[in-house]
């Protein structure tokens, strides 16, 4: 059990676990791109450590780029709405891109993230996620590759903040009910 600002956490998934499926989606990753480049493009805040661990294990050259857009402005729910877009600087036409997100909820957040980067005219896009709420998708933008599909309680660790807070524990912890 985990405090995290006014709320109780249960453990929910061991670091070992996370880690044992972060390196099988690296994996993955690593044979489908084979003898490919690949641009990470690594959503800021909440997918920073799930992205570390991701991006040693990938074998196939790697550049990475790091972007911010929030739908999620603390609270246990997300907002929906979607402020801005920073730090997409560089071109990626003809690029393969892979996205990596900490959790695709509602899908909202793809669903504003994507047009943006087609209209950079890559060669391919894919989206890589570490936690999939599938029961709050309502979203046009599947993750290609997802790391745990979960249920739609709320949780924090591992990147993913509760009020700000949280995102330095190396599980992942769920609400208490
Ligand atoms: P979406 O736009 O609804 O798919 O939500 C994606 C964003 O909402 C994630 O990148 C998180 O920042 C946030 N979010 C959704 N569910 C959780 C959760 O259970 N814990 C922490 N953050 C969450
Ligand atoms: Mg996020």
């Amino acid at each position: 059990m985990v405090q995290v600002s006014d709320k109780q956490f249960d453990v929910f998934l061991s670091e070992e676990e996370i880690l044992r499926e972060v390196r099988s989606l690296a994996w993955r990753i690593s044979e489908d791109y084979r003898d490919k480049e690949v641009l990470f493009i690594v959503l800021l805040n909440g997918a920073f450590m799930f992205a570390a661990d991701l991006l040693k294990e990938i074998q196939v050259p790697a550049a990475v780029s790091f972007v911010k857009l929030s739908s999620y402005h603390g609270g246990t729910e997300s907002s929906g709405k979607v402020q801005e877009l920073i730090g997409l600087n560089e071109t990626l036409e003809g690029k393969n891109v892979v996205i990596i997100e900490d959790i695709v909820d509602t899908g909202t957040t793809m669903d504003n993230l994507i047009p943006i980067v087609y209209e950079k005219l890559p060669a391919s896009v894919k989206i890589c996620t570490l936690l999939y709420k599938p029961e709050a998708f309502k979203g046009n933008f599947l993750p290609d590759y997802v790391g745990f599909s979960i249920s739609n309680a709320f949780v924090v660790g591992y990147g993913l903040d509760y009020n700000g807070l949280g995102r330095n524990l190396k599980a992942i912890y769920q609400l208490k009910k």
